[in-house]
């Protein structure tokens, strides 16, 4: 009989998350390694990325911890060198590591656009880039693999004060889509997909809630979380809710999948 649920473990492969000291990165690592997975965190903020990988060891998996901007390329290449020789290969890369900024668009700084794109765009190319040579037959780890980008629903539908935000994050998912066909039509067995995760109340999410009223948009912040709570018809979400679907993308479960999006958000773009 076929195994479904076998098929959902990581015993045996290596992962590396990005933005992985807090919020999503920190939650999702600690479901990768739940699942068998040795895990390498990274992010700018090291000894908090040091620390959620103390815990996921205490807990009894395997995971370390690197410095790593996702916007600096010399960065990738040490932080896919220091997974593949900590860990023996690498099997998945979840591109979490990402900002937000929240302003009207007709107060917004180009440089604070740019800086969107920096990170959540141009981290996102050169984790496919360094990744994909490392991940592709006769690459450093060579057995191919799964890529798990993070986007949002602010890369399917807009979002007031999020207009910089949305348009990297619509970014994510088609140079996720080019990449998935790209790597297929090579053979280098690289699966890439995306998530779009609604509203979570980490330090992002609960910025994405001042930040409406920053801009006038709501008198205070308990009505702009409730206003924000209400476009989710199921009300807000867990980080671990967004993990388990970034474990189902990063297994060998979905490995009919790749160039797709999961879209967790309590039915907020279903409205
Ligand atoms: N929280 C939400 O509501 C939500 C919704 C949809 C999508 N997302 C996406 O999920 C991902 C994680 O979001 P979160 O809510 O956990 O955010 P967060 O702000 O809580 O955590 C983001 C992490 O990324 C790290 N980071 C920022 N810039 C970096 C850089 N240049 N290099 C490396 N690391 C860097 C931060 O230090 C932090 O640890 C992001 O890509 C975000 O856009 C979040």
């Amino acid at each position: 009989m076929y195994d479904a649920v076998k098929h959902f473990s990581l015993s045996g492969k290596v992962a590396l998350v990005t933005g992985a000291a807090r919020g999503l990165g920190a939650e999702t690592a600690l479901a990768l390694a739940n699942a068998g997975a040795k895990v390498m965190l990274s992010d700018i903020l090291v000894a908090d990325a040091q620390a959620t990988a103390a815990s996921i060891r205490a807990a009894g998996g395997e995971a370390q911890a690197v410095h790593h901007d996702v916007s600096s390329e010399a960065d990738w290449e040490r932080a896919i060198d220091a997974t593949i020789e900590t860990f023996g290969g690498l099997d998945v890369l979840v591109n979490n590591a990402g900002i937000e900024k929240a302003a009207l668009l007709t107060e917004a700084s180009l440089d604070d656009f740019r800086r969107l794109y920096e990170i959540n765009v141009g981290g996102v190319f050169l984790g496919l880039k360094h990744a994909a040579r490392a991940m592709r037959p006769g690459g450093a780890a060579g057995r191919g693999g799964s890529i798990v980008n993070l986007s949002s629903v602010a890369g399917l539908v807009g979002v007031p004060t999020l207009s910089g935000y949305c348009a990297s994050k619509g970014a994510v998912r088609l140079i996720s889509k080019a990449a998935a066909v790209e790597f297929a039509k090579l053979g280098y067995g690289i699966r890439v997909n995306t998530v779009h995760p609604g509203i979570v109340k980490t330090e992002m999410g609960v910025n994405v809630v001042r930040g409406l009223v920053a801009a006038g948009l709501a008198p205070d912040e308990a009505s702009s979380d409730a206003y924000v709570q209400s476009m989710h018809p199921l009300g807000y979400g867990h980080p671990q809710d967004v993990a388990s679907a970034v474990l189902y993308l990063a297994s060998e479960a979905s490995r009919w999948s790749t160039g797709s999006e999961i879209v967790i958000d309590g039915g907020l773009t279903a409205n």
